[in-house]
């Protein structure tokens, strides 16, 4: 197929672009010191292309995600890095054990008792980091451990995702904020114990030097997005959002990448066209200005999202382009909350 047919809305992934991607983060993080995050585009076909680079270890946000990755093969050693309560959902990952290595995020009583409610054999504690979302106080994650084996359970070692430094503009200062986060981690794994200690993302991919953190779980890396982009990092806007011009105006244009085909809580996306500017989004358009530049109706632009993750959550297919070829369809099987 020519990238012209391509039914638009629809994520294109440009294959050199992402091959870079990855080949940049496995240099810096070989191995399962990679243990790559799914939900940054919840697709197999991604995560089976991070396998084969090495990083045989996934993190995953839903059970949703990590039966989908038990199903594609992709079940090595997996981890829900999110908090589930779920009974139904639980005793789903619970019995798919003796065919994938499934490890739960825990940080409370409530989280640790629903999974051994459900059986579930390996978790994990979670611990907050300064992100104020999921994560127990590191002075609580030795007691949360020692009731975790009490309750029969295998405790890997701990997790602490500082999301809240990802966007730290400048590099030092976010590798001291980082460190600093970081320490609190290590003081929670001394009391915890196991051999994890999993963290970090794609901002943070280079900062953990010195620290105990034994695997980054990263995901934006591999597709990129416009809010990381500005950060410098050694890797290369892979996905963008193809659509086509059905208005063109005085002084404007309209495409059909609007809110519904854009995860848009990191703000606008960007025409791939110097000298346009986007005006804003509405659910099924884009109108943006065109400047200098002249444009027809039916003519394709790409639409670079501001945030990779709940884009490729909107979409079924992933485009794999390279020059004008199609050269690949990939099923964004991940999606969903089932
Ligand atoms: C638990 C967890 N780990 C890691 C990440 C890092 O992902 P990214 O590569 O997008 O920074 C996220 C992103 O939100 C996350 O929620």
């Amino acid at each position: 197929m020519d990238v012209h047919e391509i039914p638009t809305p629809a994520p294109v992934i440009q294959w050199p672009a992402f091959e870079a991607n990855l080949a940049a983060m496995s240099a810096a993080r070989p191995g399962t010191s990679l243990r790559p995050h799914v939900k940054a585009h919840k697709c197999t076909s991604i995560a089976a292309a991070q396998a084969e680079r090495g990083h045989t270890a996934f993190t995953c946000a839903t059970p949703g995600e990590m039966l989908g990755m038990i199903d594609a093969g992709l079940g090595d050693d997996l981890l829900l890095a999110n908090e589930t309560v779920d009974p139904r959902r639980l005793a789903a990952l619970a019995a798919r054990q003796d065919d994938a290595s499934i490890t739960v995020a825990i940080d409370s009583d409530a989280t640790l008792a629903a999974a051994a409610l459900a059986g579930i054999r390996r978790c994990l504690v979670d611990v907050d980091v300064g992100l104020p979302r999921c994560g127990c106080a590191p002075s609580d994650a030795g007691r949360l451990a020692d009731a975790a084996r009490s309750a029969g359970l295998e405790v890997r070692g701990v997790m602490g995702y500082e999301g809240h430094l990802m966007m730290v503009p400048e590099h030092g200062d976010r590798r001291r904020q980082v460190s600093d986060a970081m320490a609190a981690l290590a003081g929670a794994h001394a009391e915890v114990g196991g051999d994890i200690v999993s963290a970090g993302g794609t901002g943070t991919f280079d900062m953990y030097d010195g620290t105990t953190v034994t695997e980054l779980q990263a995901g934006s890396y591999a597709l990129m997005d416009t809010q990381y982009a500005t950060l410098g990092l050694p890797f290369h806007h892979a996905l963008t959002i193809l659509g086509t011009v059905i208005a063109v105006k005085d002084g404007y244009a309209v495409a059909d990448v609007g809110l519904k085909a854009l995860g848009m809580d990191h703000g606008n996306p960007t025409i791939a066209w110097e000298g346009t500017a986007v005006w804003f989004c509405s659910d099924e358009h884009v109108t943006f200005g065109t400047g200098e530049l002249q444009f027809t109706v039916g003519e394709h632009v790409q639409v670079l999202p501001a945030h990779v993750d709940p884009t490729m959550a909107m979409h079924e297919i992933a485009y794999v382009v390279e020059g004008d070829t199609v050269v690949d369809e990939w099923p964004i099987d991940l999606r969903g909350w089932s």
